[in-house]
């Protein structure tokens, strides 16, 4: 539904809101498609699906064509099939993301880690799963709702944390719907220290992009999304180094951390996690565009195949510059 990101850039329309009578479908299709929207008919179903006024109709239209985030506009985004509340200026989750949520899944159905006690698992006792840097909370809440579904799987005890109080507002919303608690911090300072040492799986779509890099991002992003949602630092991997670094003494025995990360970011991704004491694999969809560094710890040569995944290319070295 939404458009591809790096490509993908709104052409700012002037065109004035049209006289609200005369408000059809074919009329939406053409302004979005002459703002620059790929999936305009897509976009203008949903639209007139939920502003039903003319008038409000009108105004959203407008405010998409100026380069608005649809779903910032609706108030909600599809992400792996459920309807997550994302408010103004709360990163909008992406497609890309649910490699992040089957890989968590994945992990969670595994059967009890070898050599660890098995009478969590067996007793059907929650398993810790937290969101870190959860924006919306829409990770946190589709690893959640995946497991409900999944007939005599873990339970869930979720934590999603956030160091914006927008997003944690947000978040308070999705998180709700599935009994979790949302926190407020930096990192792992949002944390209760009653779930340090106890996390099954901790899931991290934290900022990645290089700084150099946010100006070549599409105006959705740049003018719609908050800074701190989007700058990754540097070389982009300022939050993979310190959730590196941090993961291991918040962390079960055979627990796993999970990190979203751009293809070419990863082998230095899956270098923080090596270096932490992870054993590491990297999963990569072609099909969501998207990557995710898989580490366990404390279970050497226990890192399996998981999802439905494939292993980075080699050739995609440390350096390469994909922004
Ligand atoms: C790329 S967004 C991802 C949001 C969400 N996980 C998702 O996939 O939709 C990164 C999030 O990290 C948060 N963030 C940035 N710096 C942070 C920090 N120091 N501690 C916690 N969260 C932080 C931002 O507020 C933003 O919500």
């Amino acid at each position: 539904m939404r458009a591809p990101e790096f490509p993908f850039a709104f052409a700012a329309s002037a065109a004035p809101v049209p006289d609200v009578g005369t408000f059809s479908f074919d009329d939406v299709v053409t302004r979005l498609r002459a703002a620059g929207c790929v999936f305009a008919e897509d976009e203008a179903r949903l639209l007139l699906s939920d502003f039903p006024s003319p008038a409000d109709l009108a105004e959203a239209v407008q405010h998409r064509m100026s380069g608005a985030p649809l779903e910032h506009i609706l108030g909600w985004a599809r992400f792996c099939g459920l309807r997550i509340a994302v408010d103004p200026g709360v990163f909008v989750p992406r497609l890309r993301t649910e490699l992040l949520v089957r890989e968590a899944v994945a992990a969670l159905r595994l059967s009890p880690v070898p050599g660890a006690s098995s009478q969590a698992y067996d007793a059907g006792l929650p398993a810790v799963v937290v969101d870190l840097c959860c924006g919306s909370g829409a990770v946190g809440v589709a690893i959640a709702a995946a497991m409900a579904s999944v007939g005599g799987g873990t339970p869930v005890r979720l934590h999603a944390a956030d160091i914006d109080p927008v997003a944690t507002l947000c978040a308070a919303k999705n998180v709700a719907g599935v009994g979790g608690q949302v926190h407020r911090g930096d990192l792992f300072d949002a944390l209760p220290d009653a779930i340090r040492g106890r996390i099954r799986v901790l899931a991290v779509n934290a900022p990645y992009v290089p700084t150099a890099s946010l100006c070549t991002m599409p105006v959705e992003a740049r003018d719609y999304e908050a800074r701190i949602a989007l700058d990754g630092g540097a070389d982009g991997l300022d939050f993979h180094r310190r959730v590196a670094a941090e993961a291991p003494s918040w962390l079960e025995s055979g627990g796993w951390l999970l990190i979203e990360t751009s293809e070419v970011q990863a082998v230095r991704t899956a270098a923080m996690l090596a270096a932490a004491g992870f054993d590491v694999r990297t999963s990569r969809s072609e099909d969501l565009d998207g990557t995710v560094v898989v580490g366990r710890c404390g279970q050497a040569g226990a890192v399996l195949q998981l999802a439905d995944s494939v292993v980075l290319r080699p050739d995609l070295a440390a350096g390469a510059s994909g922004f």
